[in-house]
């Protein structure tokens, strides 16, 4: 590993040499300003690799946040396998391996780019990965205990992760009360598989209620595109209001949209259109950030040209002049008070809880919180995900979640008039609907 880590007096007065606006900054601003960032993903091993992908990312493709996507050695606490791979080929490391260059390459990268840097990764314990961050000066960071965990993982519990996280937010916590605002965003896009919205707003909820506990004050929401655009935008819609219920007044938070976690399309022009409505569907929503996807994705991990052409295309639908339609408001409305009320239903139990890491918990083990698909025992997968007639996502199945009859009434009606199958071929259909060779072209 690279350098033992600053002082706390050398990392604020680092933190306060920089000049540049912070994440948590550029966010309040788009959400001042009614204006949408774009992120892309990447990361690549060697440093000159890396400061090559940021400089195009920022001078050619205009990204509004860069991105640090670290490789999955480093994500999994292999620190010594990412350092090795780093010494002998680089060329193979997924991302960018923060633990092997150290702090003092992050502020090289830091103060090299105009626009901040965001860590993106997938850890199940962040603290090492946060401390370095910060050391490095940068001061937005992805991730928390059910979003990197339960997605990811089959062996580290959630206890485990809820006290690691919370170390992180604690940090995140004490900077922010120095004067130095960290944002934590929150991944909502779980497995990717067709995640139920309130599913994904209540996971990010829960993790947003333990960072505000611990201090933090710049917390983004973020969910994926499902891929219907009346259910995305209420989605999208939905994370003010969560907002104002659980979060104190005093917590900036901000909507996020990823573009298409799931199956992508192999082909390109359906690529782009997916990419190009999930674009719509922030602009629409209201997001104050969108993280795209690349036309590759169905292919793994994209290269430059890639990054920078799904930034333009990004861009111009956020542009909001290259579709302009009279936007009929009462299916969107409709729509967000279900997701709400969904919500209300999964978050309320816990919220009001002593402790809410441990009612979460709990809440996964009795399966009163669930997601479709996890890969850690500690959910239980008992709700899956179908999509009804317009492609919105619904649930086949709501397990032991503590929904309302309203509330289930509603989705057997939705789901009443999808052509009778297997609840497997329905599944199977839910989750390849925009690949190329999927179930149903
Ligand atoms: N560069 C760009 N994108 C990446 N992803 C993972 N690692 C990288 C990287 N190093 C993307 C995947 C997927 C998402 C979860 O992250 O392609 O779209």
């Amino acid at each position: 590993m690279a350098d033992t880590l600053p002082s706390f007096g050398e990392l604020i007065a680092t933190l306060s040499s920089s000049a540049k606006p912070s994440v948590a900054e550029m966010m309040a601003a788009a959400k001042r300003e009614g204006r949408v960032l774009l992120q892309p993903r990447g990361g690549v091993g060697a440093f000159d690799a890396m400061l090559g992908l940021l400089t195009d990312i920022e001078a050619v493709g205009e990204a509004d946040i860069l991105p640090i996507t670290v490789d999955s050695h480093t994500r999994l606490g292999r620190f010594d396998v990412a350092g090795k791979c780093l010494e002998h080929f680089p060329g193979r490391l997924n991302g960018f391996p923060v633990i092997s260059h150290g702090y003092q390459a992050l502020r090289q990268l830091n103060d090299l780019c105009k626009h901040p840097l965001q860590i993106r990764h997938g850890s199940p314990d962040g603290r090492r990965l946060m401390a370095e961050s910060v050391a490095g000066g940068i001061t937005s960071f992805e991730g928390g205990p059910i979003g990197y965990n339960l997605p990811y993982c089959a062996d580290v519990s959630l206890e485990d992760s809820f006290a690691s996280w919370a170390e992180v937010d604690e940090l995140a916590g004490i900077l922010t009360q120095q004067g130095h605002v960290v944002e934590r965003e929150f991944f909502g896009s779980l497995t990717a598989v067709a995640v139920q919205p309130s599913i994904a707003l209540a996971c990010t909820f829960v993790e947003a209620i333990c960072a505000a506990q611990k201090g933090v004050k710049a917390i983004s929401i973020a969910i994926p595109q499902g891929g219907n655009m009346v259910q995305d935008i209420a989605a999208l819609e939905a994370i003010p209001h969560l907002a104002r219920r659980y979060l104190p007044a005093d917590c900036s938070v901000y909507a996020v949209l990823h573009q298409f976690m799931g199956v992508f399309p192999e082909d390109r022009p359906r690529a782009d259109a997916l990419i190009f409505a999930g674009a719509l569907a922030g602009h629409l929503g209201g997001a104050q950030k969108i993280v795209c996807k690349t036309h590759q994705e169905a292919r793994g991990i994209p290269d430059t040209a890639a990054i920078l052409d799904s930034l333009a295309l990004s861009r111009a639908a956020v542009l909001g002049r290259t579709v302009s339609l009279p936007i009929d408001r009462a299916p969107i409305d409709d729509e967000r008070s279900a997701i709400l009320r969904e919500a209300h239903e999964l978050l309320d139990p816990i919220a009001g809880a002593p402790d809410v890491a441990q009612a979460a918990i709990a809440a996964f083990h009795a399966g009163r919180l669930d997601i479709p698909f996890p890969a850690n025992e500690a959910a239980r997968g008992d709700i899956f995900p179908l999509r009804d007639l317009n492609g919105a996502l619904r649930f086949g199945s709501t397990g032991q979640l503590p929904f309302s009859d309203a509330t289930i009434r509603r989705n057997t009606e939705l789901l009443k008039s999808v052509p009778r199958q297997s609840h497997s071929t329905l599944v199977r259909e839910a989750i390849l609907y925009f690949s190329s060779t999927g179930a149903d072209q």
